[in-house]
């Protein structure tokens, strides 16, 4: 096997070629939940039947599938479907990210590497510098890329045939994507927020897997607090089984699990510490908004694009907090979530419906 290579399925502790950048710890637990097949990859439904289509019709002509890319918040199962696709078409996977990619040259001689069929997975395209997402532009098209060797006038341009690979980028950004680039993929797939049943199914096989026992009740339990996201609910049900194994006798039910979510701060729209946080900033301190993105990321003491990519879309996608052209505004809805008096209804007006025995 070629050195950067993975034979997929892969583990992530095999993540070791010099361009691999995603090593850490919450990776390495996740490696294990990863599922390996499209048939194993829960919900949606309406991207795995493009992707089944498309990788069927690659298959049948033996091309190389088209280029991908995956958008949307964290945690929902880009990267997850990066390896499901090199595995599905039997492929090479070779795995690197955006930020990694410094120079031209560093992709240029990723690229002269890889052979016919081979999947390139460049995770956070979105932060491709833009000289190199320029040799990416004739790679993704025409499968070629120019090397431009010397400087200055004496600089000379080798065209480099390169293999039919396929491109699968994941960002989280999808606003960031410039439009050439956006442009040149086959596919350009919205993963979206996950509902309650298939996080429940996603939290049963992930029990499964870490020999947790737990009723359905407590796989709902877990399922309604997950943000809609995969990668919270595993987190969730681990903090459950921990919480079982200390304090109860292991079996995880609803109670069990209601008990450990709450110990570990989840409430019961599935908002942590954080996510709390952000929205208790926008209500209490700013007065239910409209606050500016930077004000509030400084008032939470987080990035401004954390905030933005990792917190609001779901406190978005539950009608708590809304994007107005003049700041985020908290709704009526988060200042009942947070149980504090909302301004939008307020105290009662003491003089519009004056007593008229005080007029008289
Ligand atoms: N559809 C799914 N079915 C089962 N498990 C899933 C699914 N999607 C994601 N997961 C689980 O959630 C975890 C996170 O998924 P993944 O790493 O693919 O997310 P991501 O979209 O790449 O996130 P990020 O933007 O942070 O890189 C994985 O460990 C995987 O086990
Ligand atoms: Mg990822």
């Amino acid at each position: 096997m070629r050195e950067e290579f993975l034979n997929v399925p892969p583990t992530d502790t095999d993540l070791l070629s010099p361009v691999e950048t995603t090593d850490d710890a919450e990776l390495a637990t996740e490696s294990g939940l990863r599922p390996r097949v499209l048939a194993d990859f829960v919900g949606q439904a309406e991207l795995k039947s493009h992707l089944r289509v498309i990788l069927g019709a690659a298959a049948k002509r033996g091309d190389a599938v088209d280029h991908l890319l995956f958008a949307g918040p964290p945690g929902l199962g880009k990267t997850t479907l990066a390896y499901i696709i090199a595995a599905e078409m039997g492929s090479h996977l070779l795995v690197t990210s955006g930020p990694a990619l410094e120079r031209s040259g560093d992709l240029a001689s990723i690229l002269s590497k890889l052979e016919d069929g081979d999947v390139l997975f460049i995770d956070e395209i979105h932060r491709l510098p833009r000289p190199v997402e320029e040799v990416l532009y004739p790679a993704m098209e025409d499968f070629r890329i120019d090397i431009v060797l010397g400087k200055g006038p004496a600089a000379r341009s080798i065209p480099l045939e390169l293999a039919r690979f396929t491109l699968v980028g994941a960002t989280t950004r999808t606003g960031m994507i410039t439009g050439p680039l956006r442009d040149r993929f086959g596919l350009v797939a919205r993963l979206e927020f996950y509902d309650v049943g298939d996080l429940q199914a996603i939290v049963r096989r992930t029990a499964r897997i870490l020999d947790v026992e737990i009723t359905v009740e407590g796989a709902n339990e877990v399922a309604c607090r997950a943000r809609g996201t995969p990668r919270i609910a595993n987190r969730l049900l681990r903090q459950v089984r921990d919480y079982a194994e200390v304090d109860r006798d292991g079996h995880v039910d609803a109670a069990v699990a209601a008990d450990g979510l709450k110990f570990f701060g989840v409430d019961t729209l599935g908002l942590d510490k954080a996510s709390r946080a952000v929205l208790e900033a926008v209500c209490k301190r700013f007065g239910g908004g409209p606050v500016g993105l930077s004000t509030l990321a400084i008032a939470v003491s987080e990035p401004a694009e954390t905030v933005e990519d990792v917190y609001e879309p779901y406190l978005i996608q539950q009608g708590l907090l809304m994007r107005t052209p003049r700041g985020r505004v908290a709704t009526p809805a988060a200042f009942e979530h947070l149980q504090i008096p909302s301004p939008a209804i307020g105290p009662p007006a003491l003089f519009d419906d004056p007593d008229p025995s005080l007029t008289a």
